[in-house]
């Protein structure tokens, strides 16, 4: 069978998400398989993997033990419920997980996607005050630009005005902090920009301020915005604000669905920073992205006081039917023992100044006005066209898949962030597909 026949007859049942669906029915940019940092086309052209699928496939397409771990599984056990019944490796699984975190975050609740974390993290912190008899803290407290999933915990602490304006009057008690970005103070930073960060940081003393921290809570930011178009913390800001929260008693929540698990050439963003949260939300590098499922990691002092607060046997209300499922423990522990393995966190790490060196070759091209990176994350910040803000990002996307690598786009930033095995060849590969794409753009 060529390629070309696994093209599907109908595109119209499949209502895409987060696409132009009309766009992308008349003209499809299809993929059929994938290895390594390769896709291959349905026309059969091989695509370089410049966004690790969606931030997630960390250790590269088709990793053979975790492949092998997910068909020894479905063969031996297919699913088990963890409602009143558990099976090993789930255990094992939140160990493995634990172990990668910061010390003192012990305790691991399963969900099966990013924006199920943020939901779950938002309850477990709400649940938290509330069991000490704290009930009066309920206001959630985001950022301007956060992007946290689809859940409407996520939308409502989220700060992408596009993800919000349709869906209503979303959760109520919800304040945001605002975003980091200043490409006025910060242009073509190299890593953490120098500029803002206790100043942003300090917007949060304003917020409570207003509340009164007794109404608030937690704070949940991304230590890295990924998706409303790279931004890094400015220095000296995550540290500000985890002072902040912990004077006033207030939970402090990382989104870590994208840092998490070596994009920042560490386990976490908060070992990356140095700075310790309460409730780290994670998923996407959990599994390699090979069976969906999210891990939300929670302090020994919340897990604690759960136990000793609990006023019914069932300590909180909270799961899903597939929390902690089979498949999801036995890929995830191999993608765990995969990045181990072949060092992949620690390849991200040594590879991230010459991927900084190729970031910053873009400077002076057309139309670029700002480029950020981190690990191995970049952002290419291009000039909106005047009426047509997001044009170029779309002409760049679609160029790119043209010449043959797959990168993404936020209105007319282009996301960078590669699986962690990338060697240098594909860094000079995807960069010199990026140059070419941005001196084409009009
Ligand atoms: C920081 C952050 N939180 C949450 C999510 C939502 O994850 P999912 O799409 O798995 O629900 C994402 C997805 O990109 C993310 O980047």
């Amino acid at each position: 069978m060529n390629n070309q026949s696994k093209m599907p007859n109908d595109l119209s049942s499949f209502w895409m998400p987060f696409t132009h669906n009309r766009g992308f029915k008349e003209d499809p940019r299809m993929v059929v398989s994938a290895d390594g940092m390769f896709y291959k086309s349905a026309d059969g052209r091989d695509i370089l993997d410049g966004t690790a699928g969606l931030w997630c496939v960390n250790a590269g397409h088709n990793a053979p033990r975790i492949v092998k771990a997910v068909q020894q599984q479905v063969a031996e056990m297919d699913y088990a419920p963890n409602f009143q019944f558990g099976h090993p490796k789930a255990f094992e699984f939140a160990s493995r997980v634990a172990d990668l975190f910061p010390e003192g975050m012990d305790h691991v609740f399963f969900t099966n996607s990013g924006s199920e974390s943020v939901d779950t993290a938002l309850k477990i912190a709400l649940h938290y005050h509330r069991a000490r008899g704290d009930a009066a803290r309920t206001r959630l407290i985001g950022r301007e630009r956060g992007y946290h999933g689809t859940g409407f915990g996520g939308i409502s602490v989220g700060g992408i005005s596009k993800n919000r304006m349709h869906f209503g009057s979303l959760l109520t008690g919800v304040d945001h902090l605002p975003h980091t970005h200043d490409i006025a103070k910060n242009a073509f930073s190299r890593g953490c920009p120098e500029h803002g960060g206790i100043e942003k940081a300090n917007a949060l003393l304003d917020i409570i301020a207003l509340h009164d921290p007794s109404t608030i809570a937690a704070v949940i930011v991304e230590p890295m915005a990924g998706s409303t178009g790279v931004l890094m913390p400015p220095k000296g800001y995550l540290q500000r604000l985890r002072e902040i929260c912990t004077q006033y008693g207030i939970l402090l929540i990382f989104d870590e669905v994208i840092t998490g698990y070596g994009r920042l050439g560490k386990a976490s963003a908060s070992e990356y920073f140095g700075v310790t949260p309460d409730i780290i939300t994670t998923a996407k590098g959990l599994t390699n992205a090979v069976i969906p499922a999210g891990a939300v990691i929670v302090s020994n002092e919340i897990y604690q006081s759960a136990m000793d607060h609990a006023d019914a046997a069932i300590e909180l209300f909270h799961g899903y039917t597939y929390s902690g499922h089979p498949m999801a423990a036995a890929a995830g522990l191999a993608t765990l023992d995969t990045y181990a393995e072949e060092g992949l966190f620690e390849n991200a790490a040594a590879l991230s100044s010459y991927w900084e060196d190729a970031v910053h070759s873009l400077k002076g091209g057309r139309n670029v006005i700002d480029l950020r990176n981190l690990g191995l994350v970049a952002g290419i910040e291009l000039a909106p066209r005047a009426g047509a803000p997001g044009s170029r990002g779309m002409e760049a996307m679609i160029k790119a898949w043209e010449k043959g690598a797959m990168i993404r786009v936020t209105g007319d930033i282009i996301a960078l962030s590669p699986p962690l095995i990338v060697e240098k060849s594909h860094i000079d590969q995807l960069f010199s597909v990026v140059a070419e794409v941005i001196a084409e753009i009009e």
